[in-house]
């Protein structure tokens, strides 16, 4: 993979006060332009891991760098490692303190000392990329817990940040407010935002995700998804099943349905697809 790593890890530690260590001498990438999901067990450390990431926290040893250089833990160099790397924490109620959504989202932007002009542009796109433009003007305290987790990534992408990373975003959300949340990383996405995400949805890892990271006592094993997720060994390690999807392929595959290199279906419409014969690179025969 040649793909420039854009924030990274490299032989970091961690150790909450009082605590076991949590991390150590962990290595870990974020690549531009990959969409990586985290995965792993309860208390493994994977929130604590994007904290480091995204400046929260800093590490006992080893180092962050962005784009190859070590951040430095001053004023100048955490604004400069929080206008590239922002996190959307698990629970909303941790993140927004304004009064109304559009304050809220409003914060980051005026800390940056952006004119007003810049600040209202941000927060109308923030807003509208997350489909809230109507709750601009609502007080925080009375929304939805889909429409404050909402608020809370609008005030992240406020800030317009080259990685986007987002503990459990689809915890706690409807169906369809999963669905929307995707649409909306998709369209992230293809404006040019990594996208990092901490999920225990094997599924959504494998149908969203190009690559996987699986954090293990051992370290961070990272790869493309459909290989990660397919490593029985590593799954069980960070306490995961195999993907419906990857399941599926193996059973398709001892029946003969499938053969050649194609990974299988990520998604019910894949499979469909797959059984009508027309996924792609796909060497399907079900009759
Ligand atoms: N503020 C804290 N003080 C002390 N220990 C902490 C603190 N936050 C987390 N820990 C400990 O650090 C370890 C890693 O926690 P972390 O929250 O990073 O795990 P996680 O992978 O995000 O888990 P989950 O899947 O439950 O969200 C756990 O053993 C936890 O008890
Ligand atoms: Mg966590």
């Amino acid at each position: 993979m040649s793909e420039n790593v854009l924030v990274a890890l490299r032989g970091v530690s961690f150790t909450y006060e009082d605590g076991p260590p949590v991390l150590s001498g962990l290595d870990f990438e974020v690549r531009e332009g990959r969409a990586l999901a985290l995965l792993g067990r309860n208390g493994s450390g994977k929130t604590t891991l994007m904290r480091l990431l995204s400046g929260g926290l800093r590490p006992d040893g080893g180092e962050v760098t962005v784009e190859g250089r070590a951040v430095r833990y001053d004023r100048k160099g955490l604004t400069a490692l929080r206008t590239t790397v922002q996190l959307v924490v698990q629970d909303p109620d941790d993140q927004l303190f304004a009064a109304s959504v559009g304050q809220d989202v409003s914060f980051g932007p005026l800390n940056l000392g952006l004119s007003d002009t810049e600040v209202r542009a941000r927060v109308a796109e923030s807003l509208a990329a997350l489909d809230i433009t109507a709750l601009a003007d609502r007080p925080t305290h009375l929304l939805s817990y889909g429409q404050r987790k909402r608020t809370a990534i609008a005030g992240a992408i406020a800030m317009r940040p080259r990685v986007l990373i987002l503990d459990e975003p689809t915890a706690g959300l409807d169906p369809d407010g999963q669905e929307r949340l995707l649409a909306t990383l998709d369209g992230l996405r293809a404006s040019g935002t990594t996208v990092v995400m901490a999920t225990h949805d094997v599924d959504l890892a494998l149908r969203w995700a190009d690559d996987a990271a699986l954090l293990t006592p051992s370290g961070a094993h990272t790869g493309p998804a459909a290989g990660m997720l397919a490593r029985t060994d590593l799954l069980a390690g960070a306490g995961l099943r195999l993907p419906w999807g990857v399941a599926v392929a193996r059973l398709l595959r001892t029946r003969g349905l499938l053969t050649g290199p194609a990974p299988g279906p990520r998604s019910p419409e894949e499979l469909a697809a797959l059984a009508a014969g027309t996924a792609d690179g796909g060497d399907a025969h079900v009759p």
